[in-house]
């Protein structure tokens, strides 16, 4: 989709459809209102008064402007109470684009004029144009759909807002990306599938990146990983991706869990648990996405994103409860329940990462169903043994609208993790079970400063969720983003 910034007016604008905000109850007074309802002699006041628009969030009228104006359609975006925000012009982007599905053009009138508004109408356009649709065909596979949106800036257009509008893209497109990989089915997005997409997203945006298949990653001694990948009848990979700018402030590592499908192996998950488990690798898409949006921004900080990919399957040589195996650091670690893999994958990477020495490690990984039954399907659980690192990614997720709550690394569950016969066993008590898992991990990211956001509920959902669409959502990425711009700036 092309998008730009245009500084035409609200009547003037030619566009199939016009998006702009409305706040609680302030519709009679809005200015954009008041000067479009004028245009269309009364047409839009009324309309919103026919349907009783009231300007409350999730509100969504849509009036046909009847020739008077440049605008073949008027979209009104319910933006509720509060003060405006980038968060707002979000909403607004993704209604818009909502609306204009059977569309080809939208212009969205952002309710902040300045650069986050700008940007956030643009990433709002583009992951609301947002849907799967590779495997539709005839009669279900849409037709047309949008093609370009504008932003329009109430005065001049200047570079600001203009590269405002082009990040704002980037972000939609890196958000995008990991919706597609993770909604894409898993006898499609394999190992060496997810691996080759981070090489072709690296590729189209600047980056770097290196992948390791079975026989490397066997000399890497990356034996948990290894020992989750037996029952696969499919290679494992490691996709290493690299943004370096030629002057960076800081070293930031991200590390994804890249499970392409979680069967839960010999602890086998049953058929409704199951279903939703191509969804596993949504760690690692989060982690493609931030890589690709960091380097198409050019941000001056070194960013690597380290991908850890297998099936999590049943064949025969499927690894056992009760088998022990090394991993990449030394420590060993007796296997309880097969079904918890993620965990196993993660150690191996988190001790590759904390190898290069960054400033800052954070990991993504649909962990745990515990971390859902804690915190609710909407909200990522955030563990770290750092808080300063803690207090950056929380303001980051609260500036885009992304929850994350901070979760405790409680000490004296760790000896739950204690093991008759190797140094560590992986599953601990099945209460606090979000939480065991973090401190599984933390065993393996040694004084690294690291950040571990269980993100199980909010990266795949069962029905759409205010701007998250049903299915793969693309969580974290804008977060990540904005704690990297953050630090940048900092
Ligand atoms: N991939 C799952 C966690 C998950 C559950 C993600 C639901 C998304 C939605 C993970 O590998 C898993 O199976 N975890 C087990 C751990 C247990 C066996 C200790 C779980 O949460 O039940
Ligand atoms: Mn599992
Ligand atoms: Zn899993």
């Amino acid at each position: 989709m092309k998008i730009s910034l245009s500084t035409d007016s609200l009547t003037k604008v030619k566009t199939d459809l016009l998006a702009l905000g409305v706040r609680a109850g302030q519709l009679a007074k809005d200015q954009g209102v008041q000067q479009l309802d004028k245009a269309m002699g009364g047409a839009l006041l009324g309309h919103a008064k026919d349907e009783d628009f009231k300007g409350d969030a999730g509100e969504v009228l849509k009036v046909p402007a009847g020739g008077k104006v440049a605008a073949r359609w008027v979209v009104l975006v319910g933006l509720g109470s509060g003060k405006p925000s980038a968060r707002d012009a979000i909403v607004v982007g993704v209604r818009g684009a909502r609306a204009a599905r059977k569309h080809r053009t939208l212009a969205v009138a952002p309710p902040i004029a300045d650069a986050d508004g700008m940007r956030a109408a643009a990433e709002g356009a583009v992951t609301g144009a947002y849907r799967y649709d590779r495997y539709l065909t005839g009669t279900r596979k849409p037709k047309g759909g949008l093609t370009s949106a504008t932003v329009l800036a109430s005065g001049r257009a200047t570079k600001a807002l203009t590269s405002a509008v082009a990040e704002g893209k980037a972000i939609g497109e890196s958000v995008n990306l990991a919706r597609d990989l993770v909604n894409g089915p898993p006898n499609d997005v394999d190992p060496p599938a997810l691996a080759e997409a981070a090489r072709v997203a690296a590729r189209a945006s600047g980056a770097k990146c290196a992948v390791w298949n079975k026989k490397r990653i066997e000399k890497e001694n990356m034996h948990l990983l290894l020992a989750v990948n037996r029952g696969s009848s499919i290679e494992p990979r490691v996709a290493h991706m690299i943004w370096k700018p030629a002057r960076a402030k800081k070293r930031v590592v991200f590390v994804g869990k890249g499970l392409t499908f979680d069967s839960g192996g010999l602890c086998i998950k049953p058929a409704k648990s199951m279903i939703d488990m191509k969804c596993d690798m949504a760690g690692a898409a989060t982690t493609i996405g931030i890589v690709a949006a960091a380097a198409k921004l050019k941000l001056p900080i070194e960013v690597h994103g380290i991908i850890g990919s297998t099936e999590n399957m049943n064949g025969e040589d499927a690894y056992r409860p009760g088998d022990v195996f090394p991993s990449r650091d030394g420590k060993t670690v007796e296997i309880i329940n097969t079904d918890a893999e993620g965990r196993l994958v993660l150690a191996d990477v988190l001790a590759y990462a904390r190898e290069l020495d960054p400033d800052y490690m954070i990991d993504h990984a649909t962990l745990t169903g515990a971390c859902m039954v804690a915190l609710g399907k909407w909200t990522a659980g955030l563990f770290s043994n750092d808080k300063t690192l803690d207090k950056y990614y929380r303001a980051a997720a609260e500036s885009v609208d992304e929850s994350y709550w901070s979760m405790p690394l409680t000490e004296p569950l760790r000896e739950t993790l204690k093991s008759d016969i190797a140094d560590l066993k992986h599953t601990g008590d099945s209460h606090g079970g979000a939480i065991t898992a973090a401190l599984f991990l933390q065993e393996f990211v040694g004084r690294t400063k690291w950040a571990h956001c269980d993100i199980a509920g909010p990266a795949f959902l069962d029905r759409a969720h205010g701007i998250s669409p049903k299915g793969g959502t693309g969580f974290g990425v804008a977060t990540g983003v904005a704690f990297l711009k953050a630090l940048a700036a900092r």
